[in-house]
């Protein structure tokens, strides 16, 4: 797989490329990040997703080492040099290198960090007859922590979901939290349909302001569809007509199975079809066929 890489703002090839070892982004994950999607080599919403890059590094009280206008060029440049690719384009900062120790104190040298890989082709499979998702549940997680909302190198609860989802052979993973409070996918935000209402957990759950899941929120009402962020529970995501993720890489994905509960028909319901036009109408992929076609 071609990987292009932006490392402190110069193209380098991958296997040339160093970060400093002691690094606190590789010591303890303290470091910001976004991933966003390239379509013909053309980035979506990258306004957004350096707007969100800045407030998680606000909300870990990290400084950027440069400015956002910065960062935007020198994504542009990586895409340039990348070509004309549908793309998942990985866009990090570290807080660099400081006193050893968990406090912070001083740093220098953070890295930054612009990756650039041709997108896998998604399983058309996934939007022809949507997912299968698990419940994963996390008890211990009741209301905004610390680092809520803020998109952190610190990923591993994620990852952990996700390889849960993957080893029992499902799409994705729902988190419920403390009392069966509704969150978010391991790597997505979640979307439930009760007859003709659309509705999403609100930020103050603590979940991740996902840019795919404001784009949904926007386009709905042209739809007549009424959407809101509400508080949910588990017992609402299981009596849902429809439910779907969303995220920037796979934009809109249906999922028609929760663990063995079937959701609605066990099939893409038609309020997720036509929520995922009008979403790829705002993207420089306007026009192309749907994944499911
Ligand atoms: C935990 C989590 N929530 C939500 C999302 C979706 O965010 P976005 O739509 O901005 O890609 C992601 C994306 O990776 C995520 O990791």
């Amino acid at each position: 797989m071609t990987v292009t890489l932006s490392l402190n703002g110069r193209l380098v090839r991958p296997d040339e490329a160093s970060v400093p070892a002691l690094d606190r982004g590789l010591l303890y994950g303290d470091g910001v990040f976004e991933v966003l999607r390239a379509y013909d080599g053309v980035a979506f919403a990258l306004d957004a997703h350096l707007d969100r890059l800045c407030t998680s590094a606000e909300r870990i009280a990290m400084r950027l080492p440069v400015a956002a206008s910065l960062l935007q060029a020198e994504v542009h440049a990586a895409l340039a040099a990348a070509g004309p690719l549908d793309a998942h384009v990985r866009l990090l900062v570290t807080r660099g290198v400081g006193e050893l120790g968990v406090a912070p104190g001083n740093t220098r040298d953070a890295t930054r960090m612009i990756v650039v890989t041709p997108l896998a082709p998604a399983s058309q499979n996934a939007y022809v007859q949507g997912i299968r998702a698990i419940v994963a549940r996390a008890p211990w997680l009741a209301g905004p922590g610390p680092t809520a909302g803020a998109k952190t190198l610190n990923y591993l609860a994620n990852i952990a979901w996700s390889r849960e989802a993957q080893a029992r052979g499902a799409g994705e993973a729902i988190v419920v939290g403390h009392n069966d409070t509704l969150l978010e996918g391991a790597t997505s935000n979640v979307f439930v349909l009760h007859g003709a209402e659309l509705s999403t957990p609100p930020l103050d759950a603590g979940i991740l302001g996902g840019i795919t899941r404001a784009a949904v929120l926007a386009v709905a009402p042209a739809l007549r569809v009424s959407a809101r962020e509400r508080a949910l529970t588990l017992a609402d995501l299981l009596r849902a007509d429809e439910v779907f993720v969303t995220s920037s890489v796979r934009e809109l994905v249906p999922v028609v199975q929760l663990d063995d509960h079937v959701v609605g028909e066990g099939m893409p319901g038609s309020v997720t079809r036509a929520l995922h036009r009008a979403y790829r109408a705002l993207t420089p992929a306007a026009g192309r066929a749907m994944p499911w076609e």
